[in-house]
């Protein structure tokens, strides 16, 4: 029997129902009708507190993205996920980031073999590693100790690296600076070889596959600038390499001894707590990435236990899917109020978008819906000066993630207080806005009336944590992972492969043949246009 597409529910039609009512209902009247709604729409768990009051949300729309997630079968491919089974389909693959943070005493099965001692072997080959270079027994091949480790890797070997080592700017090791090389353009290597002494760098070579043009590119170029001064030799104390294929590693001609393998069941966007987080260990200590582990794992267990209605990824992944099928939303806001995760909207678009930007379903039919959204968003209190504008009186609607800490995450303290107030204002400002009377009980020019009205009714989500420790960052890393899946799974699609990000690499092998003038490829006439114009610049 053909399964049902997702429009054809009665979850999905009652939830259509539902929003076409909804028009012209206010979040002022919701807080107004029922005096408890902060304490009734919140939950909490595993340290994460999330307020979910300030939606477009009622028991009957709750109850209605429940049933849907019932009726799509949310919980059966949640528990096939852990069970190991492929649900990569387009692939072949199974989906097991979570054995990645298992205690070592756990078991998961991956097509009949226990995946959990090998997990454990590469965390503790890590540890060692890392604990060499961060007291200052890994040498470089000139006899010193390693001051700045470069990671070269791009999207999923890049981007939670890179969030992780500026979230975790508190818990770093003072002599050793992590820097990041993804883009392909020379401007990102030059940038971060500047000033750098090679006998105390070392290079971290990640890539899943080992083959991504623009790590292979970057590798490239490091290796010699390093050998330029220190010779051929000095490539095995300088380069370590994180991979699953360890082929290439070696064809690359660095020795498999320096490897730390992964495992074809970890997607790239889900690798940050792999052997792709190698850096991060290195720069907080293996301690603390245990930790990280922890709070991956204490959300893991959250939402694969809780039941629906209090389990937040759940929560937060329904809620998405309700304004953007039943409302029209293009696009979510992430705001962290907290300097240190400035990079996690960058590292939540790729888990999101290249996770969720599908149109095909598990079926291969074309999807009837709309899937993933676009994410984007900017540290709080910094876009309050920028974009916020058009969050308060734009016309789109655009739910947002305020995100923040109870405990400061500077010295300064006392600066928290203002920065908390910033937060809780915004989403306050967002849902109830500014009313005309108002101003004119505050005495604003009537002329300028109309233009300083804000009409409310925004949506947000307040996420809360204690601090931002590396337990607190798993956690909230998890959260939105869980959350990608359960809206995945309520479209039905393969939210693990990217076959997306395909055609563009392809495209571009061909367009370099045509500039270096290995081949004259047939293009449309803008192409051509363009092509001529950079040949004949770069000839000139
Ligand atoms: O952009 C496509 C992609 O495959 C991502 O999914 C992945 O994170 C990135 O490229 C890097 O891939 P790799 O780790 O194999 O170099």
């Amino acid at each position: 029997m053909t399964e049902k597409t997702v429009v054809d529910l009665a979850a999905w039609q009652d939830l259509h129902k539902q929003a076409a009512a909804w028009r012209g209902r206010h979040l002022k009247d919701l807080f107004a009708e029922d005096p408890q709604r902060g304490e009734r729409y919140r939950a909490e768990a595993c340290g994460l507190y999330l307020d979910y009051s300030k939606n477009w949300l009622d028991e009957a729309a709750l109850t209605g993205l429940f049933k849907l997630a019932e009726e799509r079968g949310l919980v059966a491919r949640r528990d096939a996920m852990f069970a190991g089974e492929h649900i990569n389909v387009t692939e072949d693959r199974a989906v097991l980031h979570v054995a990645l943070r298992l205690p070592a005493s756990a078991h998961c099965l991956v097509d009949g073999a226990d995946v959990v001692p090998e997990v454990q072997a590469v965390l503790q080959r890590m540890a060692d590693f890392s604990s060499r270079v961060r007291d200052g027994s890994w040498l470089g091949a000139s006899g010193k100790p390693i001051r700045t480790i470069i990671n070269l890797g791009i999207g999923g070997s890049y981007l939670g690296p890179e969030m992780a080592y500026l979230a975790l700017r508190r818990f770093r090791h003072p002599r050793i600076e992590v820097r990041f090389v993804a883009n392909v353009d020379g401007a990102a290597l030059e940038q971060a070889l500047a000033h750098l002494d090679p006998a105390e760098t070392l290079f971290i070579v990640a890539s899943k596959t080992f083959t991504t043009l623009e790590t292979m590119t970057n590798a490239r170029a490091a290796r010699q600038w390093l050998v330029a001064a220190l010779g051929e030799a000095a490539v095995a104390q300088h380069f370590v390499a994180v991979s699953t294929n360890a082929e290439a590693v070696r064809a690359f001609g660095m020795d498999t001894e320096h490897m730390f393998g992964f495992w074809d069941w970890v997607g790239g966007r889900y690798s940050m707590d792999s052997a792709i987080g190698l850096s991060t260990m290195i720069a907080v200590g293996a301690e603390a990435f245990f930790d990280l582990l922890a709070g991956f794992h204490a959300m893991d267990e959250h939402f694969r236990t809780s039941p629906l209605r209090q389990n937040l990824p759940v929560l937060h992944g329904l809620i998405s899917v309700w304004y953007n099928n039943f409302f029209g939303a293009q696009s979510q806001a992430v705001l962290p109020y907290a300097q240190d995760l400035r990079r996690l909207p960058a590292y939540l678009q790729q888990l999101q978008m290249e996770s969720n930007g599908k149109s095909v379903d598990l079926q291969s039919r074309p999807l009837p819906v709309d899937s993933g959204m676009v994410i984007w968003g900017e540290p709080g209190t910094d876009g309050q000066h920028s974009f916020y504008q058009l969050l308060h009186q734009g016309t789109r609607l655009i739910p947002c993630d305020l995100i923040g800490f109870l405990e400061p995450l500077a010295e300064s303290g006392a600066q928290h207080d203002l920065l908390m107030a910033n937060l809780i204002a915004q989403a306050e400002a967002l849902a109830f806005g500014r009313t005309a009377e108002q101003l004119r009980e505050e005495g604003a020019a009537p002329a300028q009336i109309p233009f300083r009205v804000c009409p409310g009714n925004r949506p947000s989500n307040i996420l809360l944590l204690e601090a931002l420790t590396p337990r607190a960052l798993g956690i909230l890393v998890a959260f939105y992972e869980h959350s990608v899946f359960t809206q995945g799974a309520i479209w039905g699609i393969d939210s693990f492969d990217q076959w997306g990000v395909e055609l563009g690499k392809v495209l571009a092998l061909r367009v370099l043949e045509d500039i270096q003038g290995k081949a004259q490829h047939a293009h449309d006439s803008s192409t051509q246009q363009i092509l001529a114009r950079y040949r004949a610049a770069r000839k000139g």
